[in-house]
């Protein structure tokens, strides 16, 4: 039976089931000559789920993928598909398959061909239909018989996608497959992506350095830096509770501002850790405290920081801060992305919806500043306050 002609019903009932092998890498590592390129990276990718390695250049996700592949021996380590070790099988051996960024397609032959090539290699019978039902799941039925030069960029993408899924891998590489895309097509094929992922029910590993497309697409991240996974976890869960600087400033954006732990007080809704902020006391929830003594960052996200002209009643109880002047002001449409100079010294990001419920602050406003307690983090002083802020380009 062909891959598509498995209906999603069936597929997703495989899954609840628990059938299908997860990935899973442990401690592997990758050392060229001089460079470590991954240490001791440990990851389960459960069956059938969507998950994206995601992180800046160089660090270290291709070479991730090549030794998942097959096309790099690690340097120690394992990799495990349910309880079969792979570490060292031929990457043909494995029921892996990987879609690079540049789609590789074979230019002299057409559309049906490219997707055919896997199975006319291994001698399959029947292969017009499997083509064709492929061809149907990356609704490009109508293109068959075109080459690939005579297709736009996101159309050649499908046909890489579909002639990699004809082969029924158990894991589909994806290593950055929507880099030479327009944002725009980049968008829509982000969606298409894991439309026909959730179809076909199949493992993805997708590789990316953008956030936003990590997180739009992702069940799971895996945030990489140099080598090793920084935090793991749902998009939310990255989003709303990172662990490391560098998490709260690649994922997203975060206001980091310097303070020292004063106490840890027992309330109704849990612990919460009072800091010391600039001579204001703050309150963290204590599962979003990832120190307990001493110095560290205070987290909060641009959107989550209120602002109010001085003397107007603020919308959030607890942290509120005072004497705050507005230096920047971007309209963005959608919002309006504020700068305030704090009395410390330190400008905050505070991003607002364009509600129309008041009018757009100028340059010079006094306001006051506040964010309710509990979407606020807190991070070791010891990490860099800097790491993982992707400059603007
Ligand atoms: N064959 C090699 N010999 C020496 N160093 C290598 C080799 N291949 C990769 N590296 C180094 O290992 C590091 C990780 O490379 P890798 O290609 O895995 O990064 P990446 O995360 O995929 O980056 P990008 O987003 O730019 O594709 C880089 O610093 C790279 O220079
Ligand atoms: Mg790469």
């Amino acid at each position: 039976m062909s891959l598509a002609a498995d209906s999603a019903a069936h597929r997703a009932s495989d899954r609840s089931q628990g059938e299908g092998r997860s990935l899973r890498l442990t401690a592997l590592t990758k050392e060229f000559a001089t460079f470590t390129a991954v240490r001791s990276l440990d990851l389960e990718v459960p069956a059938g789920t969507f998950f994206a390695l995601l992180g800046p250049s160089g660090c270290g996700k291709t070479t991730t993928l090549r030794m998942v592949a097959g096309l790099d021996t690690p340097t120690s380590g394992t990799i495990h598909l349910g309880d079969d070790e792979i570490t060292y099988e031929k990457p043909y051996r494995r029921p892996v398959n990987t879609v690079f960024q540049n789609y590789a397609l074979f230019p002299h032959l057409d559309i049906h061909e490219n997707v055919a090539f896997g199975l006319r290699r291994r001698k399959v019978k029947d292969v017009d239909q499997q083509v064709q039902e492929m061809l149907s799941l990356v609704e490009l039925e109508a293109q068959a018989r075109k080459k690939p030069p005579q297709m736009s960029g996101g159309q050649q993408q499908r046909v890489a996608l579909a002639r990699a899924l004809i082969n029924r891998p158990e894991v589909l590489l994806l290593d950055e497959p929507l880099g030479a895309l327009d944002l725009k097509l980049r968008r829509g094929m982000q969606i298409e992506l894991k439309r026909i992922q959730t179809e076909v029910g199949l493992t993805f590993v997708h590789v990316t350095h953008d956030q936003e497309e990590a997180m739009t697409m992702a069940d799971t991240i895996a945030v990489m830096n140099s080598g090793v996974i920084e935090q793991m976890g749902s998009p939310a869960e990255l989003y709303e509770n990172p662990r490391t600087t560098f998490v709260a400033n690649f994922l997203g954006q975060s206001n980091l501002i310097a303070g020292a732990v004063s106490s840890t007080v027992s309330s109704t809704d849990g612990d919460v850790v009072r800091v010391d902020m600039h001579g204001t006391q703050v309150s963290i929830p204590a599962d979003r405290a990832h120190v307990r003594a001493g110095d560290g960052w205070v987290g909060i996200r641009p959107e989550k920081v209120l602002i109010e002209p001085l003397g107007e009643p603020l919308d959030a109880p607890g942290n509120h801060l005072t004497g705050g002047v507005i230096t920047d002001v971007s309209f963005v449409g959608v919002s309006t992305q504020y700068l305030v100079m704090m009395p410390w010294g330190q400008e905050l990001m505070s991003f607002e919806q364009n509600t129309g419920r008041r009018p757009v602050l100028a340059t010079g406003t006094k306001v006051d500043v506040s964010w309710r307690p509990e979407f606020a983090f807190l991070l070791p002083a010891s990490q860099d306050v800097n790491a993982g802020v992707v400059e603007e380009s």
